[in-house]
């Protein structure tokens, strides 16, 4: 009886589910007919993402997973990667009873084979159209070699540089975050889950996992509702709107309860509230960490408060491959909740078109014919130039003249891999990586460059600085290479000390010392103090890591093939004494002064001044803007009113540029108290020189809205400052607004 009723189901299951390029497609009677055929140790199975180890093949002796893959125990696994090997993982899956497809997840966190700069860079390009782009490219390339599901964007606010993790975000403010995390969702989406090009996006970590208290990695969160909603929720929510498909929770307990088991999270904000159809995966061996955090006694225990909780699928801790089966039949965790959870996978399995056909991505012709096509690589090459933010420009140093003979001095020079940034996805293949030394040298050819080391970018070795004494001496101009190596910003890289490690600002003291001028190139993955470093150097450049087209972008901007036109995302800290430090703080009752260390009982500190060294929405260019003329259309708002800002903004520099103009407000009184600015808009334009345009701001009610005590998203009458400046701290237009 039960094979003919499973040979019915199968034959529905064939026939019926048609076409796939469509995400709204309703697969639900599909599932309903697996559902009602597969065992509970088959549905657990779907709940299980294995890792395998890079180099797995269909043949490797991974004996018991590779079983378990085998016996359609397995629902996704993690960290293969190309068309071959994903085939022939999947054949296994398709030895199964049921031959339910695998899925094939994978960090493809800023580029797949052509590497983008890290996401951290990327977001101070403000570019949203660029970096909706740059994940369309990783997504064209990670689906051609065999890949479903990206684990990105992370979506995480962090305003604290000591957290490694800042890197792999959009920086400290929820407005651009939330905007930047649609554009990264539609990227890897791109026209839809099916289209063969497509990933699914997985937005993490949910929740709050950048309030790691002091910065540290993995470290407890404790904030209010009211702040998770507003700020570290809004990209998440954003997410969600954009048709995230998936979710990933963190590692960090929040308000007392590990992610992975909050209830609260999952089952109330994001399958509740925001109506999330697709499904969330645990962070690697979260659900079994509830023991650790003291939450869950045993692998049981965790199981069954993650399961409850919402966390649909099981990243690597196994809890689910041994506990579920057990805890249903014992009546612990009622089937459904499994059935539940099998069925949000199984949604995205069939919207995949991996039933139609298991290997629809598993194309090699088609992904030999795609990474790293001479596009990818000139939009990377864009991408890496915009992101790249001038910091310091004494007297015109920058752009370059070329004819002068230069010195690059430092550890980065000739690095390729470090120019990749933190997750790439080739980490030992540098071999289409252009390093700085290179694009320099194509650009002003081998008898203008000369090159020393000098040092490392760790430890304190000092033997190579009479070389790059003597290697400066002989050049006109050096550019000194400093900061951070890649392995010191991403997962588990929390730093106490975010000054330039090392002895490399010794390095830099002695070349300076020589008196000719200096341009630094500063590599980061988080917002370091270099204060020293920005005394003394004519010309800083942040060029983060820029990616496969390190060298080329780097060459653009020095020679001023491209005009800077980057602002930072998080704000620079003077001292890590200073951190957390960020723009839209609150006033508190005893604000200090801008301008000075504070006295008199005032907030901040005694010892340093209160302003970061560089703020938020801060970057130059080659070039000037003035701001002038602003036109209100009214200065009273009534509900359902908008008011709009129309102002003139004006190159009135000798090189064409792009300006990134931003407009923040400030809600004077409320029922709660409110930031003393908030980013609500901005816009990127391009002036030839001597050219002006209008800009125009509108606001409207959802501008001036927050969450007020209840909770409830609100607007209250009462007056308002608009700003209008270059930077959170550059404010050239105000006005007043008064909401009736
Ligand atoms: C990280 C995630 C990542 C996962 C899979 C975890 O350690 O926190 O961001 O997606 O590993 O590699």
């Amino acid at each position: 009886m039960r094979s003919i009723y499973y040979f019915f189901a199968l034959t529905f299951l064939v026939l019926f589910h048609g076409p796939v390029n469509s995400q709204s497609k309703n697969y639900e009677k599909q599932i309903d007919s697996l559902l009602s055929i597969m065992t509970l140790e088959e549905k657990v199975g779907q709940l299980n993402q294995l890792p395998l180890s890079w180099d797995t093949g269909p043949s490797s002796p991974e004996g018991d997973k590779l079983k378990d893959i085998r016996e359609g125990l397995v629902g996704s696994v993690l960290n293969i990667k190309g068309a071959s090997k994903t085939r022939g993982i999947q054949e296994l899956a398709m030895q199964s009873r049921l031959k339910i497809p695998l899925l094939f997840g994978l960090d493809v966190i800023h580029g797949y084979k052509t590497t983008f700069p890290v996401p951290l860079a990327e977001s101070t390009s403000w570019d949203l159209e660029a970096m909706e782009n740059s994940a369309r490219i990783a997504a064209i390339e990670a689906a051609s070699a065999g890949i479903h599901w990206t684990f990105a964007p992370m979506v995480d606010i962090a305003r604290d540089p000591r957290w490694g993790r800042i890197m792999e975000g959009a920086g400290e403010d929820h407005y651009l975050g939330s905007l930047i995390a649609t554009a990264r969702v539609k990227g890897f989406q791109g026209k839809g889950l099916g289209s063969l090009d497509a990933l699914m996006a997985c937005a993490k970590h949910f929740a709050a996992y950048g309030a790691a208290v002091g910065g540290r990695d993995y470290n407890s969160v404790d904030m209010s509702e009211r702040m998770l909603r507003e700020v570290y929720l809004a990209p998440f929510k954003a997410a969600a709107e954009a048709g995230c498909a998936t979710y990933m929770n963190s590692f960090n307990d929040i308000n007392g309860i590990p992610a992975s088991a909050s209830k609260f999270l999952q089952r109330t904000v994001l399958k509740g509230e925001w109506g999330f159809q697709g499904f969330v995966v645990s962070d690697w061996g979260s659900i079994g960490e509830m023991i650790p955090h003291g939450y869950a006694a045993n692998a049981r225990e965790a199981a069954r408060l993650a399961i409850i909780a919402g966390s649909d699928m099981d990243m690597a801790s196994m809890c689910y491959r041994k506990e579920l089966t057990g805890l249903v039949k014992d009546g612990v965790v009622p089937v459904s909740v499994v059935d539940e959870a099998v069925r949000r996978i199984l949604r995205m399995k069939f919207t995949l078109g991996l039933f139609d056909d298991p290997y629809r991505f598993c194309n090699e012709g088609l992904e030999a014919s795609t990474l790293s096509k001479p596009e990818f690589r000139a939009a990377a090459r864009d991408m890496a130039r915009k992101s790249i933010v001038l910091i310091k420009n004494e007297a015109e140093t920058l752009p370059l003249k070329t004819g002068k003979k230069i010195a690059l001095i430092g550890p980065l020079g000739k690095s390729e891999t470090d120019m990749l940034g933190g997750w790439s996805v080739w980490w030992d293949d540098n071999s289409d990586v252009v390093s700085q030394f290179e694009g320099l040298e194509r650009r002003i050819g081998k008898e203008n460059l000369l090159y020393a080391k000098g040092c490392s970018t760790r430890g304190d070795d000092r033997s190579g600085f009479d070389e790059a004494v003597n290697t400066a001496k002989e050049a006109d101009l050096i550019i000194l290479t400093i900061g951070e190596d890649r392995d010191m910003s991403g997962e588990a890289q929390s730093r106490s000390d975010i000054g330039i490690p090392g002895v490399q600002e010794e390095l830099a003291e002695k070349i300076f010392a020589l008196g000719k001028p200096v341009v630094v190139l500063l590599n980061a993955g988080r917002p370091l103090v270099f204060n020293r470093i920005a005394e003394k150097a004519d010309a800083v450049l942040l060029t983060w890591f820029p990616g496969s087209e390190a060298g080329n972008a780097i060459a653009d901007v020095v020679f001023g093939d491209y005009n800077p036109s980057a602002k930072l995302t998080t704000t620079f800290p003077r001292t890590v004494g200073q951190v957390p430090i960020y723009y839209n703080h609150f006033n508190t009752g005893r604000p200090s002064p801008d301008d000075g260390p504070s006295r008199n009982f005032r907030t901040g500190y005694t010892d340093l001044e209160q302003t970061p060294a560089y703020p938020f929405g801060y970057g130059l260019s080659y070039t000037k803007f003035d701001y002038s003329d602003l036109k209100i259309s009214s200065d009273k708002m009534k509900e359902g009113e908008k008011v709009e800002y129309s102002f003139t903004v004006e190159n009135s520099g000798k090189y064409a540029g792009e300006e990134i103009v931003q407009l923040y407000i400030r809600d004077r009184f409320a029922s709660v108290v409110r930031p003393v600015k908030e980013l609500r808009d901005f816009v990127k334009i391009k002036l030839e020189p001597g050219e002006k345009k209008t800009v125009i701001f509108v606001i409207d009610k959802e501008k001036l809205s927050f969450y007020n005590d209840e909770l409830d998203r609100v607007t209250e009458p009462g007056f308002f400052d608009v700003m209008i400046g270059a930077s959170s701290a550059d404010i050239r237009l105000k006005a007043e607004l008064e909401l009736k």
